[in-house]
């Protein structure tokens, strides 16, 4: 069943039902202030950080489920509506909500007032502009009271939803005109507060919460709203608010649009004050007046519709399939930037107080994005370089705010070093610039202590070498790419963390997925190499590769697949000789990726090992038989109910691996199987059992085992969206930039008979016409006229426009 559908031309989903089977939200902001809003108008924006500057509240696991936005409270007579639908939730006759580039615009519609929401955060602003716009399509004048509303949060996001004896006693507001200042903590160490403001004049204000909702109502029945007038309130600790009140009258036929501004100030310390007490304003004010009126909304939108065209003409496809189409063009890029942007910080599931950003997380994402903000790429692979120690481990996790790593969470994550190879390798394939290389970089943020960033990734990859265990198989630490495989644990007491209570110390858990990680990340390593002039560290590289795939296929190679792992004490992992966790997906995907086992058909026994013992109708599952039973020796990933999360869910992350391995062995039908199997556009029809957003990637879908198998969890903050990324851009449609050139294998199913790709590259244009079904992977190619041997078209002088037509 669907909810929506999408509007191609326009880039939205087009919501048309409140009722979606969970709350569907975008993401506005591009740089330093960023918003979540459900198609209820739900969530919540901050600046740069999510928990220490957060503007409003909103209640994670809340009852309903998506409390708390920016509502716009319409009072026609004696009845009160909002367009919203949430919270009041009365019978809209129509309702639309469309999630675009950085635009949501939601419009309800109740006996002859169609109210629209148009939200957005302009470039270069710190601030939420919301645009409403009444319109009286009836007969008869209407006289209209309509009510905002947002609840401020107290800006540390934990502190206030946890410290209530200190914060019930803090909040401050001061009202000037239609401006209503958040300004609590801001008369000791606070340089900011939060303006919420409107371009009209207003009735009245409230800005204390008890007063205006009442202390024993909900949301939907706020007390001033249901009697037409507010009380002007003035908040003194509990909770601020901002409320405007404004009276509406519009004749038959007549519209009305205003503006809201919700928006973030920063002082300088040393203009703190206008007068002893008296904030300094004048930020606040130049921001509103930059939002004055409706026609300076419809700039802003207009300029964000250019930024994003821009980003998104890097790479435009046009073939038979429109899903496909709308996968590629718009939604898995669009997904992408926002992780880029959020990591796995705020979402509907991460709560914006919690995760830093990953080290690997963040390397796998920068696949996903590097093509459009490659600048940005560039900042963000020196930022994680610099949590990097020297011998090459690194921190888990960083904090966005400071850049420097998370203590609490520390290293010994064994797969992380080599992540920043794949991602830098990205990032010079990209770009070109190998100056990057040689950027100086600290360890541990340490500015005494810098190496090259050639360096850094040298430490990356001797990391791995230097921790080997007796099969010749790199040590897995706390856990690698899977968190929850966590072999030296051994966690028997409830109240500890899986992953950082290693309670023995062994050098003997080994991971095949590291392996394959490994063999994958050095050949890119040894072309870096190269171009840095170092010549033996290339060719080294070269042969701990060979030895490491000779290391894979002696001793991780268990008949039909390959294994997982070697346990603390030796034992298989992911063998046929198990009970449970016979068959683990990573490897399958990675090993193969890395060309081991290509050339003598243990590749393609393995895939096909996947086909048969991992496939489902809703994706790949990380493994099989589901752990039934917890494993101390296995540690987390055996305390899942089977068939959720990394216990036989469909982790949406890794099935990409499969379809990339699929095009290495050459079978573009079946990787394109497994696409379609999880791309959310496909999905939109069996939204029901899906429940998450039809236009971006969620982390997992509940596996064959579980009772609710095919519904998703976790939509948006997951590196699946970059890797389903490279699998789709990369190796199924099959354009991709190399050191030498640009790329160009389509491997793809008979299904999808010819397509078109633009693709922006290093200030070139490369026009790929495909005509033929190209499903081995092995096409010819004739560029500008010319037929050229292989597959890799030499990168062309900046300016260029190229034509390259493939055929099989
Ligand atoms: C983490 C990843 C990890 C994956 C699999 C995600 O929640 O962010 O770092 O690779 O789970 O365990």
């Amino acid at each position: 069943m669907r909810f929506g559908h999408f509007d191609d031309d326009a880039r939205e989903y087009v919501i048309t039902t409140p009722r979606t089977p969970y709350p569907w939200i975008n993401y506005l902001g591009t740089e330093d202030f960023f918003s979540l809003i459900s198609h209820t108008a739900g969530g919540y924006c901050f600046f740069r950080d999510a928990r220490f500057r957060r503007l409003i509240r909103f209640r994670y696991n809340n009852v309903p489920i998506d409390a708390g936005g920016r509502y716009f409270y319409i009072r026609d007579g004696e009845e009160v509506w909002t367009p919203s639908w949430m919270p009041v939730k009365a019978e809209l006759d129509r309702f639309e909500c469309r999630h675009g580039l950085g635009t949501t615009r939601i419009t309800g519609e109740r006996n002859g007032v169609v109210a629209e929401q148009l939200v957005l955060v302009p470039l270069g602003e710190s601030a939420e502009v919301h645009r409403l716009t009444l319109a009286n399509t009836g007969e008869v004048p209407k006289r209209l009271s309509v009510f905002s509303f947002v609840e401020f949060c107290l800006w540390n996001a934990w502190d206030d939803q946890t410290n209530f004896q200190r914060n019930l006693s803090t909040g401050q507001v001061e009202i000037e005109g239609g401006a209503i200042y958040h300004v609590t903590e801001y008369r000791e160490r606070r340089n900011h507060f939060a303006v919420f403001g409107v371009n009209a004049p207003i009735a009245g204000f409230d800005t204390d919460r008890e007063s205006f909702v009442g202390l024993y109502n909900g949301l939907h029945e706020p007390e001033v709203v249901l009697a037409g007038a507010a009380l002007g309130s003035v908040a003194s600790g509990w909770a601020p608010i901002g409320s405007h009140h404004l009276e509406v009258e519009l004749g038959p036929g007549e519209s009305r649009s205003f503006v809201f501004v919700l928006g973030y100030v920063e002082n300088p310390i040393d203009a703190k004050w206008k007068a002893p007490g008296v904030v300094n304003k004048e930020r606040a004010r130049a921001l509103l007046a930059r939002f004055d009126s409706s026609a300076r909304v419809d700039d802003a939108v207009a300029e964000l519709r250019g930024y994003w065209e821009g980003l998104l003409g890097t790479y435009v496809l046009s073939s038979p399939d429109e899903r496909l189409d709308r996968m590629v063009n718009t939604w898995n890029p669009y997904q992408c930037m926002v992780t880029f942007n959020m990591s796995r910080s705020a979402s509907y599931f991460e709560s914006g107080i919690g995760r830093g950003m990953g080290f690997r997380d963040s390397n796998q994402d920068l696949l996903g994005f590097v093509h459009l903000v490659p600048d940005r790429a560039r900042q963000r692979i020196l930022d994680i370089a610099a949590t990097q120690f020297t011998d090459g481990s690194a921190y888990h996790q960083y904090q966005p705010l400071t850049k420097r790593g998370n203590h609490d969470v520390g290293s010994g994550f064994n797969d992380d070093p080599l992540w920043l190879i794949e991602g830098t390798a990205a990032y010079v394939k990209e770009t070109g610039d190998t100056a990057i290389l040689a950027e100086d970089v600290p360890f541990d943020n340490d500015p005494a202590d810098t190496a090259t960033l050639f360096e850094h990734l040298k430490r990356s990859f001797h990391f791995t070498l230097e921790n080997l265990g007796p099969h010749g198989l790199p040590l897995i630490g706390r856990a690698d790419w899977n968190d929850c495989l966590n072999l030296n644990c051994f966690s028997e007491t409830s109240d500890e963390p899986y992953q950082t209570t290693a309670n023995r110390e062994g050098r003997t858990a080994e991971s095949v997925f590291i392996a394959g990680l490994f063999v994958h990340a050095a050949p890119d390593f040894a072309d870096l190499a190269e171009l840095v002039g170092e010549m033996d560290e290339a060719a080294a590289a070269r042969r701990h590769a060979q030895a490491m795939t000779d290391a894979v296929l002696e001793h991780a190679w268990d008949g039909e697949w390959f294994l997982r792992a070697y346990d603390f004490f030796g034992n298989k992992v992911g063998s046929r000789d198990c009970d449970e966790g016979k068959i683990l997906i990573e490897p399958q995907g990675f090993c193969i990726m890395a060309g081991i086992g290509v050339d003598d058909g243990r590749a393609v026994k393995a895939l096909d090992s996947v086909k048969a013992h991992l496939d489902t109708d809703f994706g790949i599952v990380l493994n099989q038989p589901a752990y039934s039973t917890y494993h101390v020796e296995l540690g987390e990933i055996s305390s899942y109910p089977p068939g959720y999360k990394e216990n036989a869910g469909i982790f949406c992350h890794n099935n990409p691996w499969v379809m990339i391995a699929e095009t290495v062995v050459g079978r573009g039908g079946r990787a394109f199987d497994y696409y379609r199997k999880i791309a959310p556009a496909y999905l939109e029809e069996i939204s029901e059992i899906h429940r998450m957003e039809p236009y971006v990637y969620s982390q997992m879908i509940a596996g064959r085992d579980a009772a609710r198998h095919g519904e998703a969890k976790n939509s948006w903050l997951t590196g699946t969206a970059a890797w389903n990324w490279v699998a789709i851009a990369h190796h199924m449609l099959g354009v991709r930039p190399e050191l030498g050139g640009l790329r160009v294998a389509p491997c793809i199913s008979s299904e999808i008979p010819g397509f078109t790709i633009t693709r922006r590259c290093r200030g070139s244009v490369y026009r790929i016409r495909v005509d033929n079904a190209c499903e081995l992977g092995e096409p010819r190619l004739v560029v500008d006229g010319r037929e050229i041997a292989g597959t890799l078209v030499p990168w062309a002088p900046p300016g260029t426009t190229v034509e390259i037509a493939c055929r099989t």
